[in-house]
Formats: C-alpha cells, sequence, structure tokens
C-alpha cells in the first residue's frame, strides 16, 4: 500500500464546467445518486431496463440467477450475437455509413471503416473461419498488431459463436504455447508483422515458433495470417493460409450465430499470485451489457465523438474500450498501431488533432512518459478538439494527473479515472464526468450496480479512512464467469478471501470521508508495471529455469514512469559471476520465457536470499531493499542477517 502516504494529503478538487454539465448525461449529484440507488436495491430491475436497449435475437427469462453462487448466469435464456450488437444493430439507420473504425498504421497510412464496410468485413472474414472448419465452441488464438484485422478477427469469432483468446503481440513464443495449449485452441490468427517503433514485428515467426515443438500445441490445423508488413515469412503447407486468399473466395453473408447470453464469448490470459496465467473467461449477454452501459456512461458518449482508447486490443482495456463497448453504442473508435514516440514524441498529439479526438482514455504510464518527454511536444499541436479524458490501469499519481488536466486537457476537460480488472469485464468505480468533483488519484464513486466495501486483515468492514482490503459484494453482469479449466482455483482466487461470497479483486483501498476511494495498489504477488499486470512467480519461475540460477526473489519498486519496476534478487550456481554480461543474460532470459514486458529493470546477484529460519523467502524486506529505503522491518526471524547487508552493497 505504497500511495497511500501521498494521497491522504490531496485534497484538491475539480467539478466539471458549466459548459460540460449542460451537455452530460449524467450531470447532478441526485441523478447519479437516484440511479445509483436503483442499481443496488433493485439491480434486476436496473440490469433488465439496460438489457432490452440491446438488440435480442431471443429475450431473456431472468435477469439474474445467483442460487449457484459464486457462479452467475445473467438474462438467462435469452440470445444474442455480440458482433451483432456491435455492428447489424447499426446498418438500418442514420449510422450505416457514419465511420466505426478510423485506423492509422505507424508508418501514417490511414484506412477507415463505415458500419456498414466493417460489417461486411467481419462477415468475410467469419466465413474464412468456416471455411477453415472453425465452429461455435472451437478457441481461436488470435496474436496480432493493432490493425482493423485484428478488431474483425475478434468480431468474426464472436459472429460464428467460435471464443477467441487475444494475446498481447509483445509475449514469446513460449507465453503463446501455454496460452494455446491451456485452452486446447484450433486455430491462430496472425500477421506477417506489425509496425513498431520504425521496425517490423514479425508475428508470424513467433507463431510457428510456438508451435515448433509440438505438444499439445499440435491441435492448432489453422494459422491465418493477415498481410501487413510484406517481410517475408515460414510457410507450413497444409496448416497455413493468407487471409487475403481465403477472404477472396468466400462471400459476405454470414448470418450472426444466436449464443446463449451465459455462452462464453472470449478467454483473455492474465497473470496471478501464482506461475501459471489464468485464462478468465467472460460470457456474452452480461459482457455486452456491462461494456455497452459503462461506454456509454462513463465516457458521456455523444454521437459525434471521435473516441480514441490508446490501449492494445491485447488487454482487457482494448477488448472492451477499443471493440466491443464502443461499437455497441455505435462511436467512431480510433484505432493506432504503433509507439506512442514514433516518429516523434508528439504522435499521439498530432493524431489527436489531425483526427479530431474528442475523447481520450490512456494510461498513466504513457502520461508520466509524455511529462517527460516535454511540453514542447504538445505544444506543437491543437488540441481543442478534446472534451473528455480517461485513465486506466494503474493509480495515476497527482502530478501526472494535474499534467494531463492542463497540458492536455487545457484546464476544461474532466478525467475519468477508471479502476477495474481483466476479471470485472468493465468499469467499476470511476467519476462520471459531468456529476462529480474529482480529486487527482482518486477513482471516486462505484459505478451502477457496483457495491464496495473495503476490510481489515480480519474480515471487518473498515468504516473510517484508514483503507484495507477492497471487496465487492454484490454480482454485476459483466464479471468473470470462471478460470478456463479450473473452477477451484476461480472459488479459491476470487471468492474465498471474505465469508459470504464477496468478490475479492486483490487490491488495497480506502474511502475518504467523502467517500471517495483511492486505490492503494495490489495487496498480492502481482506487479504492475507500465498498467501490465505480472506475476512474481512468473518471473521467478522463468529465472530459475535457467542452468545457471539457483534461486531467485521478484519484486517492484517504485519506478517514477512505469509505475512499478521489476527487481530481481539472483543466487547464481557455484562459481558464477553475477556481472552485467549475466545480467544481459538473465534478462534475454526472461524475454524469451515470458516476452519483453516482463524482463527486470534490475538484477541482483547475492550468495543467498534472506529467509525465515523456516525457510520463507522474506519479500517484504526485498521490497524495501529494491526501493532503496532503509530496512526497518523486524529482521529477528532471520535465518543469516548479513545476507540483508550483502544486498544492500554494505
Ligand atoms: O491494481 C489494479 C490496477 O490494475 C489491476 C488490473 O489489471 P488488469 O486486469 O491488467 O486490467 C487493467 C485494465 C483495467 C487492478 O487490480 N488498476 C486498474 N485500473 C486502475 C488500477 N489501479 C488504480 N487505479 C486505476 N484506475
Amino acid at each position: 500500500m505504497t500511495q497511500i502516504d501521498n494521497v491522504l494529503h490531496e485534497n484538491r478538487s475539480f467539478p466539471p464546467s458549466e459548459e460540460f454539465r449542460a451537455k452530460a448525461r449524467y450531470s447532478s449529484e441526485e441523478q447519479y445518486e437516484a440511479d445509483y440507488r436503483r442499481s443496488i436495491d433493485d439491480p434486476e430491475g436496473f440490469w433488465g431496463d439496460v438489457a432490452l436497449e440491446l438488440p435480442w435475437i431471443e429475450p431473456f427469462d431472468q435477469v439474474l440467477d445467483w442460487s449457484d453462487a459464486p457462479r452467475a448466469q445473467w438474462f438467462t435464456g435469452g440470445k444474442l450475437n455480440a458482433s451483432a450488437v456491435c455492428l447489424d444493430q447499426h446498418l438500418g439507420g442514420a449510422r450505416a455509413n457514419k465511420t466505426a473504425i478510423l485506423w492509422e498504421g505507424e508508418p501514417g497510412d490511414v484506412v477507415s471503416y463505415t458500419y456498414t464496410e466493417l460489417h461486411e468485413a467481419v462477415c468475410r472474414f467469419a466465413n474464412v473461419l468456416k471455411k477453415r472448419g472453425i465452429q461455435k465452441g472451437d478457441r481461436v488464438a488470435i496474436y496480432m498488431p493493432m490493425i482493423p484485422e485484428l478488431a474483425m478477427a475478434v468480431l468474426a469469432c464472436a459472429r460464428i459463436g467460435a471464443i477467441h483468446s487475444v494475446i498481447f503481440g509483445g509475449f514469446s513464443a513460449s507465453s503463446i504455447r501455454d496460452r494455446v495449449e491451456d485452452g486446447a485452441c484450433s486455430a491462430i490468427i496472425t500477421a506477417d508483422g506489425g509496425w513498431r517503433r520504425g521496425k517490423v514485428l514479425a508475428l508470424k515467426d513467433v507463431v510457428d515458433e510456438a508451435l515448433s515443438e509440438g505438444g499439445a500445441s499440435g491441435g492448432v490445423h489453422t494459422v491465418l495470417t493477415v498481410r501487413r508488413t510484406e517481410n517475408p515469412v515460414g510457410w507450413t503447407e497444409g496448416r497455413d493460409c493468407w487471409y487475403h486468399e481465403l477472404a477472396a473466395e468466400v462471400d459476405a453473408d454470414c448470418p450472426p450465430e444466436p449464443m446463449d447470453a451465459e455462452d462464453t464469448l472470449f478467454l483473455l490470459y492474465t497473470s496471478g499470485s501464482t506461475g501459471k496465467p489464468k485464462g478468465i473467461q467472460h460470457t456474452t449477454g452480461g459482457y455486452m451489457v456491462g461494456t455497452y452501459l459503462t461506454t456509454q456512461v462513463v465516457f458521456d458518449l455523444r454521437e459525434d465523438d471521435v473516441y480514441w482508447c490508446t490501449a492494445d486490443v491485447g488487454w482487457i482495456t482494448g477488448h472492451s474500450y477499443i471493440v466491443y463497448g464502443p461499437l455497441a453504442n455505435g462511436a467512431t473508435c480510433v484505432m493506432y498501431e504503433g509507439a506512442p514516440n514514433q516518429p516523434h514524441p508528439g504522435r499521439f498529439w498530432e493524431l489527436i488533432e489531425k483526427h479530431g479526438v474528442t475523447v481520450l482514455y490512456t494510461a498513466p504510464t504513457a502520461i508520466r512518459a509524455f511529462m517527460r518527454w516535454g511540453d514542447e511536444h504538445v505544444d506543437k499541436h491543437d488540441l481543442g478538439s478534446l472534451r473528455l479524458l480517461g485513465s486506466v490501469g494503474e493509480p495515476i499519481n497527482p502530478e501526472a494527473w494535474i499534467w494531463y488536466r492542463n497540458k492536455i486537457g487545457g484546464g476544461r476537460c474532466p478525467i475519468v479515472d477508471t479502476w477495474w480488472q481483466t476479471e470485472t469485464g468493465g468499469i467499476m468505480m470511476t467519476p462520471l464526468p459531468g456529476v462529480h468533483a474529482t480529486k487527482p488519484g482518486s477513482c471516486m464513486k462505484p459505478f451502477f450496480g457496483i457495491d464496495p466495501v473495503v476490510f481489515d486483515s480480519d474480515g471487518e468492514e473498515v468504516t473510517g479512512e484508514g483503507g484495507g482490503y477492497l471487496a465487492i459484494r454484490k454480482p454485476w453482469p459483466s464479471m468473470l464467469r470462471g478460470i478456463w479449466g479450473d473452477s477451484e482455483r476461480f472459488r479459491e482466487t476470487y471468492w474465498s478471501r471474505f465469508e459470504g461470497n464477496l468478490y475479492f479483486p486483490g487490491d488495497g483501498a480506502r474511502v475518504d470521508a467523502d467517500g471517495c476511494t483511492w486505490i492503494l495498489g495490489r495487496v498480492d504477488d502481482v506487479l504492475n508495471v507500465s498498467g501490465h499486470r505480472l506475476s512474481t512467480m512468473e518471473i521467478e519461475s522463468a529465472l530459475v529455469s535457467h542452468p545457471s540460477v539457483c534461486e531467485a526473489a521478484v519484486v517492484g519498486r517504485p519506478d517514477e514512469i512505469t509505475g512499478q519496476a521489476i527487481c530481481a534478487f539472483v543466487s547464481l550456481a557455484a562459481g558464477l559471476e553475477g556481472d552485467a554480461d549475466m545480467e544481459a543474460v538473465l534478462a534475454a532470459h526472461v524475454a524469451k520465457e515470458i516476452g519483453k514486458l516482463a524482463r527486470p529493470a534490475e538484477i541482483r546477484f547475492a550468495d543467498a536470499l534472506p529467509k525465515t529460519r523456516s525457510g520463507k523467502i522474506m519479500r517484504r524486506l526485498l521490497r524495501d531493499v529494491a526501493a532503496g529505503k532503509e530496512v526497518t522491518q523486524d529482521t529477528t526471524t532471520l535465518e543469516d542477517v548479513s545476507v540483508i547487508e550483502k544486498l544492500q552493497g554494505r
């Protein structure tokens, strides 16, 4: 709970301007309170009404069945199709020729699709999947750059009822293999490459490597490759096919598969506090209802908005707030392929000016990087089109919040700091931009239907400002329904910490005297590096899988840009030297095992790691060492006190 000291002293607050409030969907505390009250007192009435705004193929009989808690069933008996919610419903009216996706590649190429065009492209894509024998219920892995075909691939799976499992393009071959095997995927959709920092990321090669050693990933019968960068790729006859070749052979007529509300829409793997990533399972009806409403209300969406969420579709933010939520609302979404500083550190601001972006949703890590790159890159661009800013993925420090508000938002745009998780599917806590006087660093209030509570370590409710463990009391439509193939772990991880089927997200929180929530960071062994979730144990197992390593412990240390940075403590096999070369070798090994995003920022070598007499590594102590703090904790249980002095370099 590292943030608690600075946020306790933050008492500035920023109400929305009268101009913003005048046009906002929600513009007063009373209006928010009234709907919030109803959503808590009568969740079925509230969510039932919201759900009726979506196009159902068959109506639902019951809004919520919680009788088998924590297994929730929402909108039972109802049938719908997520791609039809995103596309078909907009075709009849004024949105038919509205831009759905406005995409810009890193080299500056621009392509846009109207709703009619996107619908046609998705139907064609879906027919290509069918032609390759992919059926309802099959799992399809997607490992792609941020190109429009990524959104199409996702929606095409949804259209035919195949379960997509998107793997972020920064993961390594062995991470792909693990996810493909765990989900027993029968196909992988990829691209020859994508542009990142002026270079081609050869994604198809990584997929080939992932599949090269067979194993259970031998069940993959199709690798469908979209052509983007035109770099040469390896080819396995029979298994591999070019998207553009098959697309030319199919038509664009593909009726949406009627899906049960509780049919799985997708899996998305995320790190937990143990070594193995979890396949978080989301279903169709509840997820669509949740992402539809949160997008509309939190971003105060208007028909003429040009909305840009800068996340990658490989993460939950991209699923919910690039693809499903915005398209379900008929929004115009900007999508950008590349790095924020390519070819210059003002690329984001150039994109906003060029495309007239009105709503920007990005991560604190990016904001802090832009602050460091300098105001001059912002000053070159007219950001007057912006009206609303969002933040997601990690706690935002007040300094970055104020810079975002003043420098990017011109002091006029409200900021919505949205707290949520892969597991929650959609935004859980946030201000409403036309309602709340926002405090820098606070995610403010629960969204409709969300009933949070803070407990101390004994499970007693914390009523004052002290802070403790966050829990959620009621089920909500877009909540996860399980961990793929591991129902026991699902119960154990999320539902067993507190009595009475309360959801435990693994975050600490504090509620101030005004009822505003401050997220204090993870309370488990999960790190948040640049808004990316990583498990310390996963990185430790990657390190110890290297023959030179005897033992490893990984902790996070505070970092000005990335929020947390990975610090690894390693003891090497006898006779080996912990020098810069060894550090490079081990960092490269972690990148190979997991992906570059998991590479430690620092590796410290020691003959032994600090342990209790019963043999447990003392992580709290290592966290202090990593942060350069004086070790103040009680070290009397430490087996060998001199270890600490050595680690501190004394
Ligand atoms: O610790 C919280 C942090 O990110 C975690 C969820 O990570 P992930 O599943 O990858 O989803 C990220 C995008 C929703 C949470 O447990 N987190 C997310 N948003 C915030 C946040 N911490 C503080 N403030 C936020 N707005």
